[in-house]
């Protein structure tokens, strides 16, 4: 699998210089940068004859690991390649990659390739569930793979339809067909091949791909003189696309969209009745900004509402729940020495740390080892001592933070083990620790850190599952755990049908100065976490209060005026929570209650509640974080600020 945006530019009769043609390729992609990714490609007509087909008989790849500028260098570095050649026909395919599927390196890179040669090649967006089985497949022919991707498979699959072809008229459009029927899981695929010069074709299941047409003549229905294919991953349309044209097809899932002679044809692999391949050509009239977010205003909303898809990503091939058993790749070679160690340490910063914090109670129930869990500049300040038989985690989204990566640093230092909870393959953290998990939520574009979040939870809930599969007593708990996971997308996507009613709290809430919230046990790590959502992007002062410290200090703020939310859950806090909640009432305090919607005591006697549904204690937290998300990210529209960049903050802290 990997994050990715694929695009092709096709130029048909309409003359282009490679130079312009790779301009055109890599502002596309340029334009995209903010969407996070490690890698990039295109893959384009080689040869530097006057004979554009001469030309399109070979193909020419280049890739680099980084950001477009390298890929730019990488491609003025090639000697064989003449940028003057001037192309009458000619269709070329980019992409950049967010790895999850091998390391960020040119040979994983799109395009993916079938040969040496570069028969056929091919970018892909989405996850091909059945790769290894069609690795093994084509193995057994004589395919040798390069590549550690899923992609590869498809570009090799393509070629071995293509060699067993029954007659040499087979369209390309028809291979395609062939190879997609092979496929399982989701893809948005764009295929170019030297066997069918001046040709693309794309399809999609599963993922929005479309075709943008721009044409210098009148168009017939049928007749497209020069085209763009993309795929954008979660918006329906480029900036770029639109600066080039605002004519549009949308592809249906199944669609395989060809373009040859400059003739653009949609075919049908599965046709049903009423069903006709003809796509209308739609003119946008959307403003660039709202394209460029879909359906969302900006990326953390889009981030909020992809939790049910990413938290899945997360478990993908790793919790079985038939069987009740996690498999963690990135950690059997070294569970075995975790078992033994003497305790975990957990090492994060910012909303990392509470994913620590949120799961250290289970942790500390499934492992019977000692938990710590340290702000890693901290535990640098304080020269913690960490031994040789500690197990050291750091959490990071990033995988770059400074201050973390100096805690790992000085943990292997000592000879301790390594661990890292990493969104990023390939980032310093994910490369330096011994072992560890991708959490795999995709690209975290808002500074604001909410998918990651829960996806770091669902990743430390995964470990503490696998540290105690051996151990008997627990079976039950483990049961019911995994189980909780299973329904735990369906559990966000009904916590996020809240929205509208949390955007009405935030229009009570918005011109206060301040927030208080509270809880206790699994949910003292949402108070931290919902108080620093709301500091990060509404500059509210927000705090995230222990409720077991209130009668301790923070009751004094408490009165008619003080906004309070409170957290309250039927676990083993329960009778304490509500305590605090009378302690909060009798300061004419009017709390507003994150509580589980069976939880009829606690909604009869609150004034103002949010109702979630009950879930497993320990998973709890993560459904009851995102209403805060929510709350934060309403209240930051509401006060007029930029959600996706705060000021002062940055997505990466590189810096100690
Ligand atoms: C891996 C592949 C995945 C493939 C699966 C098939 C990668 C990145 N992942 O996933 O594409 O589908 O096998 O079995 O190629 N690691 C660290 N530190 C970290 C995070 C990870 O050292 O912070 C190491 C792990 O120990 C492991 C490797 O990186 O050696 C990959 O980790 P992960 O992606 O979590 O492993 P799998 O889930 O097995
Ligand atoms: C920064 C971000 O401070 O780093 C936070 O603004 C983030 O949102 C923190 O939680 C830690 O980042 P990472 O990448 O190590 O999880």
């Amino acid at each position: 699998m990997c994050y990715i945006r694929i695009f092709a530019y096709l130029n048909y009769h309409v003359p282009r210089t490679r130079r312009e043609i790779l301009e055109i390729l890599l502002k596309g992609l340029r334009r995209l940068e903010y969407r996070g990714y490690d890698s990039a490609g295109v893959g384009i007509d080689g040869g530097n004859s006057k004979d554009w087909e001469s030309n399109a008989r070979s193909i020419q790849l280049i890739k680099q690991r980084g950001k477009v500028k390298a890929l730019d260098e990488e491609i003025h570095k090639q000697q064989d390649i003449d940028l003057d050649v001037e192309f009458d026909v000619h269709s070329g395919i980019a992409h950049t990659r967010w790895a999850t599927h091998g390391e960020p390196s040119p040979v994983n890179s799109h395009p993916q390739r079938s040969d040496k040669n570069n028969e056929f090649i091919v970018i892909h967006n989405g996850i091909i569930t059945n790769y290894k089985d069609l690795k093994k497949f084509l193995e057994s022919k004589g395919y040798e793979f390069e590549s550690e991707t899923d992609t590869e498979s498809i570009a090799k699959l393509v070629k071995y339809m293509y060699d067993n072809r029954e007659s040499d008229d087979i369209s390309f459009a028809t291979l395609v067909e062939r190879v997609t029927q092979q496929l399982e899981g989701a893809f948005a695929l764009v295929f170019k091949s030297v066997h069918y010069p001046g040709e693309v074709v794309g399809t999609r299941r599963g993922g929005p791909l479309l075709i943008g047409v721009r044409s210098d003549h009148k168009l017939s229905s049928d007749h497209i003189p020069a085209c763009f294919l993309l795929h954008p991953r979660h918006l329906p349309v480029s900036r770029y696309l639109i600066e080039h044209t605002n004519r549009v097809i949308f592809l249906e899932d199944d669609d395989v969209a060809a373009v040859m002679d400059g003739r653009l044809s949609i075919h049908r692999i599965k046709r049903t009745a009423g069903d006709y391949p003809a796509r209308a050509i739609q003119t946008l009239q959307m403003e660039l900004q709202q394209i460029m977010m879909g359906n969302y205003s900006s990326f953390m909303q889009k981030e909020i509402f992809e939790q049910p898809e990413s938290v899945v990503n997360t478990m993908r091939g790793r919790v079985n729940f038939d069987n009740n058993t996690v498999t963690l790749g990135g950690l059997k070679d070294h569970i075995k020495e975790i078992q033994r160690c003497r305790r975990l340490i957990l090492i994060a910063c910012g909303t990392s740390y509470h994913a620590g914090v949120a799961t250290r109670q289970v942790l500390e129930e499934l492992t019977e080892l000692p938990v710590m869990v340290e702000l890693a500049s901290d535990f640098l300040d304080r020269n913690t001592p960490v031994f040789r038989d500690d197990v050291c985690f750091f959490i990071s989204q990033s995988g770059e933070t400074a201050d973390s990566l100096m805690a790992l640093h000085y943990c292997k230092e000592r000879g301790a083990l390594t661990v890292g909870i990493t969104n990023t393959v390939g980032s310093s953290i994910s490369r330096e620790t011994d072992c560890g998990v991708h959490i795999n939520a995709g690209p975290e574009i808002g500074v604001a850190s909410t998918k990651a979040y829960t996806s770091q939870f669902v990743a430390l809930i995964m470990f503490a599952l696998l540290m105690c599969d051996d151990r008997i007593s627990v079976q039950p708990r483990r049961r019911e755990i995994i189980q909780g996971l299973r329904v735990l997308p369906d559990l966000i996507k009904e916590v996020l049908s809240l929205d509208d009613e949390i955007q009405k709290l935030a229009t009570e809430l918005y011109q206060q100065k301040s927030v208080l919230i509270m809880g206790r046990g699994y949910h003292y790590a949402t108070c931290l976490e919902g108080a620093l959502k709301i500091k990060e992007i509404t500059y509210m002062h927000s705090e995230g209060i222990l409720a077991g410290e209130l009668k301790h200090g923070p009751l004094a703020l408490v009165d008619k005026l003080m906004p309070v939310i409170m957290i309250i859950m039927r676990d083993h806090t329960y009778v304490k929570c509500q305590n605090a909640l009378q302690q909060v009432v009798a300061r004419q305090g009017r709390p507003i209650v994150i509580c589980d919607k069976e939880d009829h005591e606690t909604i009869k006697t609150s004034s103002r509640t949010i109702k979630v549904p009950h879930c497993v204690d320990c998973l709890q937290g993560i459904l009851s974080v995102i209403p805060l998300q929510l709350l934060s990210f309403h209240l930051a529209v509401l006060r007029g600020y930029d959600v996706d960049c705060p000021r002062n903050l940055a997505k990466s802290v590189t810096v100690e």
